[in-house]
C-alpha cells in the first residue's frame, strides 16, 4: 500500500510509544476505548504499517513482521492490562457510591403529639362513661338564650356585658361565643329522654387577655344529671369519685357555698390534691349545685317530679394542677414540643 508508513524501528517505536502513552492516560473504560481505536484501530499507524507488510520485498518481510508483531503485542498487552485496572476501579467506585450504613438510625417521621388538653378532656369523659353517663355536645357559637336566659341569668346580669362575652355581629341577633359549657345542659334536657346523665367537654370563650392564668379561648367540662330523687349527696359522691380518679385515692373534696343563677343551692368545689409537687394542697376546682327549678322549667321539666345536680370545671386549670404547669400560654401556643412532653398520657 502506497500510503502505509515505512516500517522502521524508529517509526514502529514511536507509534508504540504514542499508543502506550494514550493507554496510560486513559482515565476510564470509555477513554481507553477511544485510545484503542486511535492506536490499534483500522486507521491507526500500527494497523496501517501492518497492512504494509504484504507489499514489502520478501527478504524484508520476516524482520519487519517480527518487529510489527512485537509492537502490536506490547500495545495489546498494555490495553488489556489497563482495561482490567480501569474496570476494577470503576466497579470499586460504584460499590463505594452505593455503600449503605446498615447501622445508621432510620430517619423516622416525627409522630407529633396529641394536645394534653384533648387527652385530659377524653380522660375525664371516660371516667363518666365508666359510670354509665353519656357525652353530649353543643355548638361553640350559641344563642344567648341557651347561654344565659335558659340558665336563669337576669336580663341585666353582669356576665352578659360586652366586656365578658364575645357577641357575634350584630349584637341584636343575640348570638354569642359560648362563655361556658352550661348551655349544653339545656340542649341535653331538650333533646333527650329523662333521666339524663351527661357530661359535655368543650371549648369556651371570654374576653380575657391572654396571660399566665387566663386565656380567651379555654375549655370546660360540664355535667348534669336529672332524675327522680337526686340529692346533694349524689352530687358529692359523683364529684368525689371524679376527684379520686383524677388526683389519687386520697383526694377529698369540700363544697363552699356560692352563687350561680342556674343552681340552688350552689357551691364552689375545692379538691384536696394529695400528691402535688410542692406538697398536698387545696385547690379551687369548679362550681356545682342542685339544678335551679327555673332551669328545669326552661326545658319543660316539672321540678316537683325531677331533680338535678350539675357541675362544671376548667380543663386548663385541671391540667395545671395535675401536671404542675404554671403558664397557661404554653397550652394555647400549639408548639408540638409542649404536647410531646406528655406522650399519650396526662
Ligand atoms: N358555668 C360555670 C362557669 O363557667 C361553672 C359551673 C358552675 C357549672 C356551677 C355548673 C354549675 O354546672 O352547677 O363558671
Amino acid at each position: 500500500m502506497s500510503d502505509s508508513p515505512a516500517i522502521t524501528e524508529a517509526s514502529v517505536e514511536s507509534a508504540v510509544a504514542a499508543a502506550l502513552e494514550a493507554v496510560a492516560a486513559a482515565r476510564s473504560v470509555a477513554d481507553l476505548k477511544a485510545a484503542k481505536s486511535d492506536h490499534v484501530g483500522e486507521s491507526s499507524a500500527l494497523a496501517r504499517m501492518n497492512a504494509g507488510l504484504r507489499a514489502l520485498p520478501n527478504d524484508q518481510k520476516a524482520a519487519a513482521g517480527k518487529l510489527m508483531g512485537a509492537a502490536r503485542g506490547r500495545v495489546n498487552q498494555a490495553v488489556a492490562a489497563r482495561e482490567t485496572a480501569l474496570a476494577q476501579a470503576e466497579e470499586a467506585a460504584r460499590l463505594e457510591s452505593e455503600r449503605i450504613d446498615v447501622t445508621a438510625l432510620p430517619r423516622r417521621r416525627r409522630q407529633g403529639g396529641r394536645h394534653p388538653l384533648s387527652l385530659l378532656q377524653e380522660k375525664m369523659g371516660d371516667i363518666f362513661v365508666g359510670m354509665g353517663w353519656e357525652i353530649a355536645e353543643g355548638p361553640e357559637i350559641e344563642h344567648e338564650w341557651f347561654n344565659f336566659d335558659a340558665l336563669n341569668f337576669d336580663a341585666d346580669h353582669p356576665a352578659r356585658a360586652l366586656q365578658d362575652t364575645f357577641f357575634v355581629d350584630p349584637v341584636e341577633r343575640h348570638v354569642v361565643l359560648r362563655t361556658h359549657t352550661s348551655p349544653v345542659q339545656i340542649r341535653a334536657l331538650l333533646g333527650r329522654e329523662l333521666p339524663v346523665y351527661i357530661v359535655a367537654p368543650g371549648r369556651t370563650f371570654r374576653t380575657d387577655e391572654l396571660d399566665a392564668t387566663h386565656t380567651p379561648v379555654f375549655s370546660q367540662i360540664e355535667g348534669i344529671a336529672v332524675d327522680k330523687g337526686l340529692t346533694m349527696a349524689h352530687l358529692r359522691g359523683t364529684l368525689e369519685h371524679l376527684a379520686r380518679q383524677m388526683f389519687g385515692e386520697e383526694a377529698q373534696i369540700r363544697l363552699r357555698p356560692n352563687y350561680f343563677p342556674f343552681t340552688e343551692p350552689s357551691a364552689e368545689m375545692d379538691v384536696w390534691q394529695p400528691h402535688a409537687k410542692g406538697g398536698a394542697r387545696w385547690i379551687e376546682w369548679g362550681g356545682c349545685g342542685m339544678v335551679n327549678p327555673n332551669v328545669l322549667r326552661s326545658a319543660g321539666i316539672d321540678p316537683e317530679v325531677y331533680q338535678g345536680f350539675a357541675f362544671g370545671m376548667g380543663i386548663e386549670r385541671t391540667l395545671m394542677f395535675r401536671n404542675d404547669l404554671t403558664d397557661m400560654r404554653d397550652m394555647v401556643e400549639g408548639d408540638v414540643r409542649f404536647s410531646e412532653q406528655f406522650g399519650m398520657v396526662v
